[in-house]
């Protein structure tokens, strides 16, 4: 999925978007439709188990405070604001700018209020103790280590106390069963990412794995889930 990786900049957002240290992603439309084909026909709909499964273990409840950290083309926010209902709030931000302008077309075209904005897990643009829940789907491999740190972080910043954290990401290349170890170079070990998750101030950190299907080319997936203390 990194074939659309780029380094494009408007003048706005010039800042933040050239001065991160992960790997933003662009495509827009092209994304969509790549990662469409790889789910349905590789995958066995994998991906889309994984977006599910983020919004499950959030536990979102309707009027709640939502945000997607590098929320790409904003597939899950969307399916997210039907949690939070009309009386609750969605955000999205992405370095990406093919993917913000992709993800507010598929919003409105929905008619679904979510504020996605360009901005990066460095300095996420939200006051302290705004969300509810914040989550993110593989975009932790996106980031080197001094940023996991940082961004962490940032997330408890912008968390309310005892506010959730749900985290899915690609396995580490090592830890993947047959074929799917051959698809996709980035991914985080599970277990160091609970980790430096507590030791960021977190707690009631938990991992899960995703289920493993054998006629499946889905690179091996895990969750982190933890509260603000
Ligand atoms: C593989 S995509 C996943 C997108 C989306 N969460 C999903 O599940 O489809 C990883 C995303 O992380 C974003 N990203 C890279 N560096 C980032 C940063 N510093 N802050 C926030 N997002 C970042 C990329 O632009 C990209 O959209």
């Amino acid at each position: 999925m990194h074939s659309f990786a780029r380094h494009r900049h408007t003048t706005a957002v010039k800042a933040s978007a050239k001065e991160t240290k992960g790997l933003p992603i662009n495509g827009g439309w092209r994304y969509d439709l790549m990662e469409w084909f790889l789910d349905l026909f590789l995958f066995r709909s994998q991906l889309r188990d994984l977006r599910q499964r983020t919004a499950d273990l959030a536990h979102i409840e309707p009027g709640e405070q939502v945000l997607d950290v590098g929320c790409g083309t904003g597939t899950l926010a969307l399916a997210v604001a039907r949690r939070v209902g009309r009386t609750g709030r969605v955000a999205g931000i992405d370095p990406g700018i093919e993917q913000i302008a992709r993800a507010r077309l598929k919003a409105d075209r929905r008619n679904l209020p979510i504020e996605f904005q360009i901005g990066v897990i460095e300095q996420l643009p939200f006051p302290d103790q705004t969300f509810d829940v914040v989550f993110s789907t593989l975009m932790m491999h996106h980031l080197p280590a001094s940023l996991k740190r940082q961004g962490l972080a940032e997330i408890a910043r912008v968390l309310k106390p005892e506010g959730r954290l749900v985290i899915a990401d690609f396995k580490r290349k090592q830890e993947r069963q047959g074929q799917s170890a051959r698809f996709h170079a980035g991914g985080s070990n599970m277990q160091d990412l609970a980790a430096l998750i507590k030791d960021t101030g977190f707690s009631h950190v938990e991992t899960e794995e995703a289920q493993f299907h054998r006629f499946s080319a889905f690179p091996g997936a895990g969750f982190v889930s933890a509260r603000k203390s």
